[in-house]
This record gives C-alpha cells, structure tokens and sequence, in this order.
C-alpha cells in the first residue's frame, strides 16, 4: 500500500498559533479559562485541561483576575471590555487574519456603512464580528441575500461593506456577492476567505481523485473536516472519516493499492502521526505529495534556470541547510507588507492561480479573480511562465510563507490617474461591461470601475441592461468621487455626440435614388424608420413591397439591417423618404415584358365582385375579368361560374400601361380560333368602354362606375 499524505493537512496557521499560545500562558500562569472550546477537536482540548486550560462557554463562568485565552474565532468588543472590567489577563490567539476583519468592519461601520456578512449565523467567527460594528446583518447564501434585497427598503441605495466568514465556501461568496452588486450600486466587498481551507480543500481534491481510499482526520464537530470530507467524496469512492488512530479499521482499506491521508485544520500533527504509523505496517513505500512535488519543482527549476531572461536575477532564497535561531527569527520577521508593490517572475499557472516567485522566503500568488477585469481574456494569452509580473500584497501569511497578490488591483490604482485626467478634458474612454445592476451597469475601463446610470446607458427606457454585458463601450467621465472612488460616465453622451456628427455628414451628402445601407429603429402602422447614419428616414409601407401588405412587420423588424434608397427629402423639415423595395422586382415591368396583349395567362381567382372578377396574373399583378366576359352565355353573377382560389385560362385582352390596368376575358377562349399564349389576331368584338381592370383589388371601383353590357 502507498500513502500520499496531504502537505497541508493539520493545523492551519491561526490555530497552531492559538494551541501554542494557550500551552504558554498554561506554563506561565498555572490555570486559566479559555472562552469556548480552543479548536474542534477532543484530545487536544483534553490534553490542554491537563496543562490547566478549562474551558468555559461564558464570560459569566469566569472569575475576576482570571487569564483567559481568546481562541482563534476571536470575540466582540464588548466581551474585550468586560474582561478588562473583571481585571484579567487576557491571551488574545485571534486569528490575525480576523482580527483584520474586526478592524475592517469597525472602519467600515465608523464610516456609516452597514456591514453585511457572509457565513453560518451561529458560527463563532462571525457572532464576534458582529460585535465589532454597528449595522450589521449575517446572510449565509443567495437565498437569504434575495429575501433580504427584497424586504430591505432602499436596499439599492444602501451603503454596504461586504466581508466573508474566513473559513466560508468561496463559490457561495462569489454568488453572494454577484447578487449584492447586481442590485446595490454602493457595495463595498472585502474578500477576507482565508485561503488555508481553500487551499487544503485543493489539495485533497486533487490526492483523492489519484486514490483508491482517503482517510479524513478531523473533530466530527468540525464544519471545515465535514466539508473536506465532501471535497473527497466527490472525486474518490471511499472516504474514511476519523477523529483519531483508534478509529481506524485498517480492515477498511482492504484491496487499496494507493490510500490519501488528509486531516481538518483542527487536528494536531501527533494524530496525523499516529494515524500513519499505524497503517506503516501495511505499507510498502511511503510517499508522500510533498516529495513527489518538490521532485516536480527541482525538474521544473531547472528547465526554467535554462530559459529564464537573463535580467531575471532575483531568484528565490536557496534553502539553507541549518539556520542558526538568529536567522529562523529573522526569516520570521515580515519583509512584505500589505498594499506593497511588489515585482516577481511567473513560476507557474493553474485555472486557479498564478504562482509568483518573489525572490523571497515567501510564495507569491495571484488568484485568477485577483488578475484582471477585462471579461473574456485568457490568462494564458497574455503571460506566460518566466514573465515578470508586478502586483500588489494584499495578504502576507508570514507563518505559511504565503503572499497573496493582486494585479488587477495594481492596474486599477496606474490608471486611476488617466480617469481622472479624462474627466479633466472631456476625453472618450473606452471599457467593457462587466456588472448589471438595478440602478444602472458597470464598465472596467482598464482596471478601473466606472458606474453608468441607467438613463446615461445609451439604451432605451425600458431595454433590458442586459444588452450591454460583455459589451465594448465608449464613455465619457462626468464624475470623480476621489475619497469615495467612486466614478460615473456616460455612454449616451458619446453616443449622441457621434451620432450628431455622423448626421451632419448624411445630410450634407444625401441625393435622390442614393442608396444607404441602414438598420430598423422602430415600425409603425404606416412605415418603418431607418437609421441611415444618424438620421432616420421613413419608408412608407406602399415603399416596403411589390406584394399587397398590411403591417411593416410583415417584411421587416427592428434591428434588421437593410440596403434602402433615397425617394425624396426635405433639408429643412429633416424629412427623409426611402424606399426599400427592389425596382428590379417591379411586377408590373415584369408582366408586361412576359404578357402581350392577346396573350393568355393561367389566372387565380382572388376576389368575386358583382361586376366580375378579380384575378392575379402574377404576384403583384390583378387583372378583372367583367361579368360579360365571364362565360360566353349570359350569367347572373360571377360565382355563378367562378370560384375564389380557381386557376383558369383567360385571355389579356386590354393593357392600360398608364393606370397599370389588366382586362380579362374567359369568353375570348371559348371563340373558336382562339390561339394560346400569343397576341390575338382576330380579338373578340370588345366595347370601347369594356371596364379596365384594377390593379389594386383592394379598392375596387364601385359596380355603378363601371359600364354595363
Ligand atoms: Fe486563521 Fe485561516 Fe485558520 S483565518 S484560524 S488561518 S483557517
């Protein structure tokens, strides 16, 4: 059997932190309470009630004068006060990195702002930072932040800073927040998810998905080692969840050729420790994720030696083999500090993160999230390993030897500068969309975020902003809010100004039968509008096609782009009229080109009046056949004969060219020296005043204005 032991399995910082300080202040002052149990695990609480450490769920149970040991989780600033009032000694192992959310909302609060956090309610973490600021509401997932938006009034408005329990679930973060800023215009959010659980969750992702069995260690308790847990189950069919070695049924691993060992943030080392040793007897070799990384590293390291450029110098501390306590101490001492900027050369890069060596002790690293804004790029488009890269600290972990880092952060603060000189001399700026939000949409011009109100959004009142996502814009800055960085642009403003100009341009250019290529704005009943290049001209429904129709949006709908000519137009009115309709599809051209006079046609019946009948020739073309021509006998009414939808034979027998008129006659075929498809030579015997034929069936001629037989 083969063992990969996770690296980071165990103790994470602020918890080591807070055993040591507690095993301290029991060597120090004898006995001391500890508020709450110290970590979520049994033994080691246990073995510290032995050194002296009781725990105690109240400051109720605790006895003036007392030392009393602060756990990692921390507590509210009223609890600070009552132990300072019962005049005793207080150990503080909060953890720094939530002692720096207690600052943060106390800031935030202190500033007006109403804190809103993300995490379990009763969760100790967040029950003490809550302590720490005025207004404040815990929301654990979407769910509760959209009953919350929808039941706070003002909620669009509201000034909110955003902070996350630090052992919270990312993904529930990013979605929570997604919704907070789709919907408040004047959310601050603070990213404080502390990386350890993520990273220990990514690792054991990554050993359980390579093994036959995982065992987690961890305190049955403990949210962070149920969660891990969960993490392996989803990539390896048989988890083992363990509080300690005696727990392990080695019978369990049976026919396991390859067993991950991963433990919660809670679980001390000698039980990782123990745990291994026991399986040891079972085990052939040992190997763990640490050494088959490292050997990934040193191959890697070399290749990179090779090819790094060669002003790329500053190259990670080698190790040391022994280091004396003087230089242990020394690494220890901090050399980033938060809000640094910092130059380093890209060593690797996942789908999560970009690794950056430093050129010191500690390990840089860029989230993807924390790289840029600009939607849709690759990340592996614009760097590459070996690049150097600069980037702000935002969170150094001296104790893990991790810096996080953020670049979209260093662009956002090099190109504030240009927003603001923008706004200075009304110059245009160029962005995307990235964020859509009740009051209007976000767009990240180069790192920098500027808020477009709905109605300087460019889009119509009641178009959904929607549209916009992941669009390239252009935009005016209007306003500069430095304290508050806050910026405001205009997307119509250029548009309208473009606009202006393009229209100056078409109407000094514009001549009748030009032809533009346009797009639909907008139909009514009797027309469509197009935009022809910042002016729109109309074209009349009669102007859209060869056939008979009712409505603009029979041919056309908005957004459609189409080739149009000029019919008219009116400088001084602004009046444009356009036609759309091909002059080439004419039919009435067309049928007099196929159709000579005596010819004859196969006619459908379109339309029975009391005079005679309508019927089309080709499409766009009617002729009327008069109730005498119908039959070559005397007949009541046409429908006497003929039916609607009927083809029928029928001879041309009159042209009106200038009325565009058609006469018909069926009789003419009954004649018997009729001929077929060409000119009558001998045409039936036809009143002058036979009725001309109407194009239009729609608006037939009354029966009285017609001549009579
Ligand atoms: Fe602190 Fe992160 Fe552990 S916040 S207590 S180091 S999980």
């Amino acid at each position: 059997m083969e063992i990969v032991s996770a690296r980071s399995a165990g103790f994470c910082f602020g918890v080591k932190r807070a055993v040591k300080m507690a095993e301290a202040a029991a060597e120090e002052y004898g006995r001391c309470a500890c508020l709450g149990p110290l970590i979520h695990n049994e033994d080691v609480v246990r073995r510290l009630e032995e050194l002296g450490v009781r725990t105690v769920d109240s400051l109720d149970e605790i006895t003036p004068g007392e030392p009393v040991i602060i756990r990692s989780h921390g507590i509210g600033r009223a609890e600070y006060e009552k132990l300072r009032a019962l005049g005793c000694p207080v150990i503080d192992a909060t953890c720094p990195d939530v002692a720096r959310i207690h600052r943060l909302v106390e800031i935030e609060s202190a500033a007006g702002r109403k804190i809103v956090m993300i995490g379990e309610r009763s969760h100790p973490e967040v029950v003490a930072v809550s302590g720490w600021c005025g207004d404040s509401t815990v929301l654990e997932d979407p769910d509760e932040i959209e009953k919350w938006l929808s039941e706070t009034p003002n909620s669009a408005d509201l000034p909110i800073s955003v902070v996350s329990q630090t052992t919270g679930e990312r993904k529930n973060f990013e979605n929570s927040v997604k919704l907070l800023k789709k919907q408040c215009t004047n959310a601050q959010i603070f990213d404080t998810i502390c990386n350890t659980t993520s990273n220990r969750q990514r690792e054991a992702r990554e050993i359980a998905s390579k093994v036959d069995a995982m065992i987690v260690i961890g305190g049955r308790h403990s949210a962070n080692t149920a969660k891990l847990a969960q993490v392996c189950g989803e990539c390896c069919g048989k988890v083992i969840l363990i509080e300690n070695a005696s727990q392990l049924d080695i019978r369990q691993l049976e026919g396991a050729c390859r067993v991950g060992v991963t433990a919660g943030a809670s679980t001390p080392e000698w039980i990782i420790k123990e745990v291994n040793r026991m399986m040891s007897d079972e085990i052939k070799a040992v190997e763990t994720v640490e050494e088959e990384n490292k050997a990934a590293e040193a191959v890697e390291n070399a290749a990179e030696t090779v090819e790094a450029p060669a002003e790329v110098k500053e190259a990670p501390e080698a190790p040391e083999a022994e280091a004396s306590f003087e230089e242990l101490l020394e690494r220890s001492i901090k050399t980033l500090h938060t809000g640094e900027k910092v130059r380093g050369v890209i060593a690797s890069i996942t789908p999560s993160e970009i690794s950056v060596d430093l050129g010191t002790k500690q390990s840089g690293y860029i989230p993807i999230s924390e790289f840029t804004d600009e939607a849709g790029v690759d990340v592996n488009d614009v760097i590459h390993v070996g690049d150097e890269i600069e980037a702000f600290v935002m969170r150094v972990n001296d104790v893990d030897g991790v810096v996080m880092l953020s670049k979209k952060r260093l662009d956002s603060v090099k190109n504030w500068d240009s927003i603001v000189e923008a706004r200075a001399s009304r110059a245009v700026v160029e962005g995307v969309v990235v964020e859509e939000n009740k009051g209007g949409v976000v767009v990240n011009c180069k790192g920098v975020r500027v808020f477009v109100p709905a109605s300087q959004s460019g889009l119509p009142k009641e178009a959904p902003m929607t549209e916009l996502l992941k669009k390239k814009v252009r935009l005016r800055i209007t306003e500069v809010n430095q304290p508050r960085k806050r910026v405001v642009g205009s997307i119509r403003a250029v548009a309208y100004e473009e606009r202006r100009a393009k229209a100056e341009a078409t109407w000094n250019e514009i001549e009748v039968g030009k032809r533009y290529h346009g797009v639909v704005k907008s139909l009514t009943s009797y027309g469509a509008f197009v935009d022809i290049g910042g002016v729109d001209g109309m074209v009349h429904v009669s102007e859209l096609s060869w056939k008979r129709i009712h409505q603009p949006s029979e041919v056309l709908n908005v957004g459609d782009e189409i080739d149009v000519y000029v019919i008219s137009f009116d400088k001084e009115n602004r009046k444009i009229s356009l036609g759309y309709k091909d002059p080439n599809e004419n039919p009435w051209v067309k049928f007099t080109s196929t159709y000579p006079e005596g010819s004859v046609a196969e006619v459908k019946i379109v339309k029975l009046m009391t005079f005679g009948a309508f019927a089309e020739i080709i499409p766009g073309v009617d002729g009327l056949i008069h109730i005498s021509q119908i039959a070559d006998r005397r007949i009541g009414k046409p429908e006497d004969v003929l039916s609607e939808g009927e083809v029928v034979k029928a001879k041309i027998i009159k042209i009106d060219n200038e009325n565009k008129k058609v006469s018909l006659s069926i009789r003419a075929l009954s004649e018997p020296t009729a001929p077929v498809s060409k000119p009558e030579a001998d045409e039936p015997e036809i009143d002058d005043d036979e009725p001309t034929v109407v194009y239009d069936t729609e608006n037939p001629p009354a029966p009285e204005d017609l001549p009579q037989e």
